[in-house]
């Protein structure tokens, strides 16, 4: 049964650093964020709800949550950044996610571009959205988190979704999950000054590397092969017969080898 959201505590500001915002209910926190952005908010703003009601996902799809379930947060980077390196942002931030909750969900991975999951299962525990806005400061990035932290199995919109409550058998603390999260951020950001150390870290973390997928591509018929990298801009590099495709965006199915009779 869905929990009632009262039952559930609030985030407290008094745990989280003074650059955090909470509204009780936005319609997105990127789309709020944005509009920050574009006013002159500084680089480490982070706009976090109790409830967001429409939430935008990866390729024009919703992201619905619960009031008060999940962590639902947008967080605004200034980065000075070549441009042949903004398209690492996205995966930079699943890095970082994943990072965060490595001492709190056993068996939490990274699926390219910047799924996070839960293994052995491969269920989703996190999406992120990252948007460019231009600004009359340069352009920014607008980092989306939708953490399912609270949520019951009935809560959540897909069966292959989990939560942390769900893996740690405990009420998620939505709170500390956010400090922790900022936290990270913060230790990693250096990473964005060092896109080979950062591809690297991305390789060595990332599941679907070496795995069998099928890419749906937003064009065409979907690709079917193994993943064997990243390249230098963040692409998935995907083998088939004698040819190496870089991806830039689409689905990625992990095909798992049928089971031995
Ligand atoms: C996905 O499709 O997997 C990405 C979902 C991203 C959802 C987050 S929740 C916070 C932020 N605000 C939004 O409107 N979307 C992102």
């Amino acid at each position: 049964m869905p929990a009632n959201p009262d039952a559930r505590p609030p985030l407290d500001p008094s745990r989280l650093p003074s650059t955090v915002q909470i509204v009780d209910r936005i319609g997105s926190t990127n789309a709020g964020l944005a509009a920050q952005a574009r006013q002159g908010a500084p680089h480490g703003t982070t706009l976090t709800t109790e409830w967001q009601t429409e939430g935008r996902g990866r390729l024009d799809r919703a992201w619905s949550v619960p009031e008060r379930a999940a962590l639902t947060l947008s967080t605004l980077l200034r980065p000075e950044l070549a441009a042949a390196d903004w398209p690492w942002l996205p995966l930079f931030a699943g890095y970082v996610v994943r990072e965060s909750l490595v001492d709190t969900v056993p068996g939490v991975a990274l699926k390219w571009p910047n799924d996070v999951l839960v293994e052995p299962e491969g269920h989703k525990l996190c999406g992120i959205l990252v948007e460019r806005v231009e600004t009359p400061d340069g352009p920014a990035a607008v980092l989306g988190i939708g953490l399912n932290a609270d949520q019951t199995a009935d809560e959540l919109p897909i069966p292959n979704a989990t939560s942390v409550r769900l893996r740690t058998g405990e009420p998620a603390d939505r709170t500390a999950l956010l400090a922790t999260l900022l936290d990270t951020l913060e230790r990693e950001l250096p990473l964005l000054d060092d896109v080979p150390e950062l591809r690297r870290r991305y390789q060595e973390r990332c599941l679907t590397i070496g795995r069998a997928v099928r890419v749906e591509l937003p064009a065409g018929s979907p690709l079917v092969g193994t993943a064997v990298g990243i390249d230098d801009t963040g692409r998935l590099l995907v083998a088939a017969g004698d040819e190496v495709t870089a991806v830039g965006a689409g689905d990625v199915v992990h095909v798992r080898p049928a089971p031995v009779e």
